[in-house]
């Protein structure tokens, strides 16, 4: 039976819906504040904002938030995260940070530190993963659908033996003929298909590799080892704005701080890297469609790019609860 509502005189009826709209809000408001779980991923949230904003740290952050993850096995899924692997938070431990494809990472964690710190409750397999979906979507790509929850690895006895992240260049210690069949045993074992190695690749729209770190290139730490992109007058940012953090190393896009499809479409430059799993990516029969495909089109590369990097980012975690916490 339809009940009619008298209003007070004065009261229009829009006026009415709009107090008990706003009234809604400030009970949803108030419960989703009281969830001391959601208020520390926010908290951390915004911690990791400002560090972004400030440091330009977020390619540091991308890097290691994908080596944690990167060291999965699909097949061992469920074993203890020794054994499979995954986003975790193990990375850092010792002996983990300290295998040769993690050199220089311990720098973002050093950076993170003083989030963990302020936000005890946020495991720091959330913190990497975090840092790393924040800022993709602060350099202009796409929002990452991300759950938080995950359980931490608890001591170096959790870490996976070395090995697991993919080489830049033969000679490849597995045994691959070339960098094609190398890409596809790493990432084919962490449960990922041809298409998705092309779009994860596409991260490399982002960041710079140095001599110092991975070897992979002549250019190293300082103004003197900087390329025309990563010297501190050339602007990488999305916002335009004037910084690059620490100057120096050598970009595979000219604007390296911003998320974009530029990886697909930049034209070789001496300037600019190409390791051997970057080139193969173009000539491969495998992958070249998807390759194309993202140059032609950054909205399909943006949605591709969303979808593989929440998996990524889950991959062997284990979320408490069972579900996860979305903020
Ligand atoms: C396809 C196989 C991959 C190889 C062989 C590879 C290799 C490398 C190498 C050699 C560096 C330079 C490190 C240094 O010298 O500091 C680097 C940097 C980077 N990689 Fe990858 N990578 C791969 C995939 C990925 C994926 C899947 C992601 C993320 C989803 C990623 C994100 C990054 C970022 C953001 C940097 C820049 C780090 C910085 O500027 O400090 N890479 N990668």
């Amino acid at each position: 039976m339809a009940m009619a509502i008298e209003l007070p005189d004065g009261v229009s009826l829009e006026a009415a819906v709009a107090i008990v709209i706003a009234l809604l809000t400030v009970v949803l408001l108030a419960v989703t504040s009281r969830d001391p779980k959601k208020a520390a991923l926010k908290k951390a949230q915004k911690e990791i904002r400002e560090l972004l904003q400030k440091e330009n740290c977020g390619p540091i952050c991308i890097r290691l938030a994908w080596h944690d993850s990167g060291t999965f096995t699909a097949a061992k899924a469920g074993q203890s995260f020794a054994s499979a692997g995954g986003a975790n938070g193990s990375i850092r431990f010792d002996p983990e940070i300290k295998h040769g494809a993690n050199a220089g990472l311990s720098k973002g964690l050093k950076l993170l530190e003083p989030i963990k710190a302020s936000c005890p409750t946020v495991s720091w397999a959330d913190l990497l993963q975090m840092a790393s979906a924040e800022f993709v979507a602060m350099a202009g790509g796409p929002r990452i659908a991300m759950r938080y929850g995950r359980v931490d690895a608890a001591g170096p006895d959790d870490c996976p033996v070395e090995g697991n992240l993919p080489g830049a260049g033969a000679p490849f210690g597995d045994g691959s003929k070339d960098a094609g069949e190398h890409l596809r045993k790493v990432f084919h074992r962490m449960g990922f298909n041809n298409q998705e190695i092309v779009a994860l690749s596409g991260a490399h729209t982002i960041g710079r590799a140095f001599k110092e770190r991975s070897g992979t290139t002549p250019h190293g730490y300082t103004e003197k080892g900087a390329t025309k992109y990563t010297c501190p007058a050339f602007r990488a940012r999305h916002d335009g704005a004037a910084g690059v953090g620490m100057p120096g190393g050598q970009s595979w896009t000219p604007k390296w701080l911003t998320f974009d499809n530029s990886y697909f479409t930049v034209a070789p430059e001496k300037e600019l890297l190409r390791l051997e799993t970057d080139k193969v990516l173009e000539t491969d029969p495998g992958f070249a469609p998807h390759y194309r495909r993202y140059a032609e089109s950054q909205t399909e590369f943006f949605k591709d790019y969303a979808a593989v990097h929440k998996k990524l980012s889950e991959l062997g975690s284990k979320f408490e609860p069972a579900g996860g916490i979305t903020i």
